[in-house]
C-alpha cells in the first residue's frame, strides 16, 4: 500500500457523484438500522472540521506534510457528509442539514474546549504524540470504510452502494496516508512503540464516541458487525492495524464488538431501542442556544426580514 502525498494534492477533489441514480432512492428500501447508521456516519463525517481544529493545535501540525494532507482530507470529508445528508432528504427524512450540525456541535458545549485544550497540553508533553495520532488515524479511516461496506452489505440498496463505494476509495486514501506515516514514525521506534501502544489500549475509543454516547456507538457496532461476517471485518480490521510496528496483536474493534455484545447481554434491550424507537432526530441544547452559536445564520433571517418589512 503506496501513498505519495504529492500525488494526493493534485488529485484531491470533491467526491464526484456523476451518474448516482438519486431519483431511484426511494425505490428500494432502508431498514431502521440502515437510517440509524446513515444518521451516526452522517454526523461524524460533519465533525471532520471540529476534530481538525483539535489537530491543529498539537505539535503533529509543525509537519507540512501532514497539514498539507489535512486541507485536501478535510474538503474531502466535507463532501461525505453532504452527500449522505441528500441521500436521508431524498428518502424522504425531513431535516435542515446545517441546523443539524449546529445541534450536534452545540450539544458538545464545554466538553469541546476541554478536549481541545488537553489534546494541546498532551501533544506538547508527549514527544511521541503523532505516532499515537497517526495510528488512531489509521483506525478511524479503515473502520470507516469497513463499516460503509458492511453497511452495503445490510442494506442491499443499489443506490446507497453506489454512493458508499465512491467514497470508500477516499476513505482507502486516508487510510493509506495514516497507515504508512504512523509506520514511518514507529519503525526502529521502541519507545515511540511502546507508548502507542499503552494509550491505544487505555485510550482508544471507536469513531464517534464523544460525539455519540456509548449507547449508540454499540447500536452501530451490534448492527453492522454482530454476525459471522461482521465479527471476521474487525479481526481482519485489528490484524491490519496490528501490522504496525510494536502493535501485533493488538485487539481494538474486535474488542468492542465485544464489551458491546457483552452490555446487551446485562441488558437485553440495550441499543436496539434506539433503533427500534427511530432515534436519530438531534435536538438543539437546552442551556446553549444555537442561536447563540451561529449568529450569522440568525443574522441573515433577521435582516431578510427588515428588508421585506420595508
Ligand atoms: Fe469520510
Ligand atoms: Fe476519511
Amino acid at each position: 500500500m503506496s501513498f505519495s502525498i504529492e500525488r494526493y494534492k493534485q488529485e484531491s477533489k470533491k467526491l464526484d457523484t456523476t451518474g448516482i441514480d438519486w431519483q431511484a432512492v426511494t425505490a428500494s428500501p432502508l431498514s431502521k438500522g440502515d437510517l440509524f447508521c446513515l444518521h451516526y456516519m452522517m454526523d461524524i463525517e460533519n465533525h471532520v472540521p471540529l476534530y481538525l481544529s483539535h489537530l491543529l493545535v498539537t505539535r503533529a501540525c509543525m509537519d507540512p506534510i501532514l497539514t498539507a494532507f489535512l486541507a485536501c482530507w478535510n474538503y474531502e470529508e466535507l463532501w461525505h457528509g453532504e452527500n449522505l445528508a441528500k441521500l436521508l432528504n431524498l428518502y424522504g427524512i425531513e431535516f435542515d442539514a446545517q441546523d443539524r450540525i449546529a445541534n450536534v456541535r452545540a450539544n458538545l458545549g464545554f466538553q469541546n474546549s476541554v478536549s481541545i485544550l488537553s489534546t494541546m497540553v498532551g501533544s506538547w508533553l508527549l514527544k511521541d504524540f503523532s505516532a499515537v495520532y497517526l495510528t488512531i488515524g489509521a483506525i478511524n479511516e479503515l473502520s470507516t470504510l469497513t463499516g460503509y461496506a458492511a453497511l452495503i452489505r445490510k442494506s442491499g440498496h443499489p443506490v446507497l452502494k453506489d454512493l458508499l463505494s465512491r467514497i470508500i476509495k477516499d476513505e482507502r486514501r486516508h487510510y493509506a496516508f495514516y497507515f504508512n506515516s504512523a509506520k514511518e514514525w514507529l519503525a526502529g521506534n521502541e519507545k515511540a512503540q511502546r507508548v502507542d501502544r499503552w494509550m491505544l489500549n487505555r485510550f482508544w475509543v471507536p469513531v464517534g464516541q464523544g460525539v455519540k454516547t456509548q449507547e449508540q456507538v454499540d447500536a452501530l457496532a451490534l448492527y453492522l458487525f454482530d454476525d459471522e461476517q461482521g465479527e471476521q471485518d474487525l479481526l481482519t480490521l485489528d490484524e491490519k492495524i496490528g501490522k504496525l510496528p510494536g502493535l501485533a496483536g493488538i485487539e481494538l474493534m474486535s474488542k468492542a464488538l465485544y464489551v458491546a455484545r457483552e452490555r446487551r447481554r446485562q441488558n437485553p434491550e440495550w441499543a436496539w431501542r434506539l433503533i427500534d424507537n427511530e432515534e436519530w432526530a438531534v435536538a438543539p441544547p437546552k442551556k446553549s442556544p444555537v442561536g447563540e452559536l451561529t449568529t450569522r445564520r440568525m443574522n441573515v433571517e433577521a435582516e431578510l426580514s427588515v428588508l421585506e418589512g420595508t
